[in-house]
């Protein structure tokens, strides 16, 4: 495995082959937790991995120090999944300095003792020293937590990017030009969705300084290191963080008898004009990390849910919830959904969800007492044609 980012600059992470949970996001082709060394007249390690990977990572410097002492150890992040094992390098490097902003430096004193750390603090714009190379700091607040910075080589156009650019995918092979772009490019998007979604205000921010350095490569802590296609994930950011609607609709429902899977039916077939990409999820047979995903850039929404305990179905409810946190913006749709005997309540209820989430209602809710008759699935499918003439006006 070719693990060289640049001459004397090595990935010495971890794949995670069989992760599936990351904390409820669903990661069903596994991740990576991306650790760096630069080898100058300094030695400095960049990012450690997910606690449980230690040994490894241990291993991996040990045989790429090659007897050398560690000089520097940055941390870009202080979440567990990047901090997790920077106990254990300073524990086999007491030496070695831990390089990282003052807000990282509070957040780290509240996760591990620390205080046997020799911290080397630096603020945005400062440059350490590495030899032939000055590692030069950005401070990047949220993308993903306050103390974020981004690590940047000049000399080599060398860009460590934390979470950003990242992907939850593990690989055998290191750079983006040894896995299909299509699937690279998939699960960066579900990570932008179900990571940074909600940050996507301080994340344009971040493109614009980084759309200032010159870089070749790009290295995040997770997934592969981008050589080859920089641009490709760089302008997917800027319509992502602008939600940039493509031509797309989205009908999400749970169903208890079939009323409300008929009612999805019926809006589907109204909204599948030429040119519009409809997807149908029953939120029973789809995660939320895909959910979120598939909302990221749907130009609307219409979300559906039959009536149980004068509540919408707590699959729904759940959904929303997970969707209202990420913060969708852009989008138009509305509520659907059945009832029994007395209180409409689900498609109600869905709709003040979607209001609070700053949806456009294009039209009342859609209800259906006990199963859709001819007239409720006529009004479905004239309501799917609004959602195809939102998603084509994009
Ligand atoms: Fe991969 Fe925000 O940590």
């Amino acid at each position: 495995m070719n693990n060289e980012l640049a001459p004397g600059v090595k990935w010495v992470g971890c794949v995670d082959w069989n992760v599936r949970d990351f904390h409820g996001y669903h990661t069903g082709r596994g991740s990576t937790y991306n650790a760096y060394l630069i080898l100058d007249e300094k030695a400095a390690a960049v990012d450690s991995v997910k606690a449980p990977f230690s040994d490894e990572l241990l291993e991996n410097l040990r045989r790429e120090l090659n007897g050398r002492r560690l000089d520097y150890l940055i941390c870009n992040h202080a979440e567990p999944d990047h901090s997790g094992s920077l106990g254990a390098v300073l524990q086999e490097h007491p030496e070695a300095e831990l390089v990282c902003n003052a807000k990282c430096k509070a957040t780290l004193e509240k996760h591990y003792m620390t205080s046997k750390w020799k911290f080397r603090i630096v603020k945005d714009g400062d440059c350490l020293p590495l030899g032939r190379r000055t590692a030069t700091f950005m401070d990047t607040p949220m993308v993903h937590w306050p103390e974020s910075m981004f690590t940047y080589l000049p000399e080599d156009r060398l860009l460590f990017s934390m979470d950003a650019f990242g992907q939850h995918l593990a690989t055998s092979g290191r750079f983006d030009d040894e896995t299909p772009l299509a699937t690279i490019m998939d699960e960066a998007k579900t990570y932008f969705a179900n990571i940074l979604m909600l940050y996507a205000r301080p994340i344009t921010n971040t493109l614009a300084r980084a759309a200032t350095l010159p870089v070749s490569i790009v290295a995040p802590s997770h997934g592969v290191i981008w050589r080859r296609h920089f641009p490709a994930i760089f302008k997917a950011y800027q319509d992502w963080v602008a939600f940039k609607p493509a031509r797309k609709v989205v009908i999400l429902y749970d169903t208890m008898w079939g009323s409300t899977d008929r009612m999805a039916r019926a809006i589907a077939e109204g909204a599948s004009a030429d040119g519009v990409d409809v997807k149908t999820i029953s939120i029973r047979s789809s995660h939320i990390t895909t959910l979120a995903a598939e909302v990221l850039d749907a130009a609307a929404v219409a979300v559906g849910s039959p009536t149980l305990n004068m509540n919408m179905m707590p699959e729904i409810a759940s959904a929303l919830t997970y969707l209202k946190g990420l913060k969708p913006l852009n989008k138009a749709g509305f509520a659907f959904g059945s009832y029994g005997w007395g209180f409409k309540g689900g498609a109600q209820v869905v709709e003040e969800q979607l209001k609070a989430m700053d949806v456009e209602i294009l039209c009342a809710p859609l209800m259906a007492q006990y199963a859709p008759d001819a007239a409720v699935l006529a009004a479905c499918r004239e309501a799917g044609g609004l959602l195809a003439e939102r998603a084509l006006r994009g």
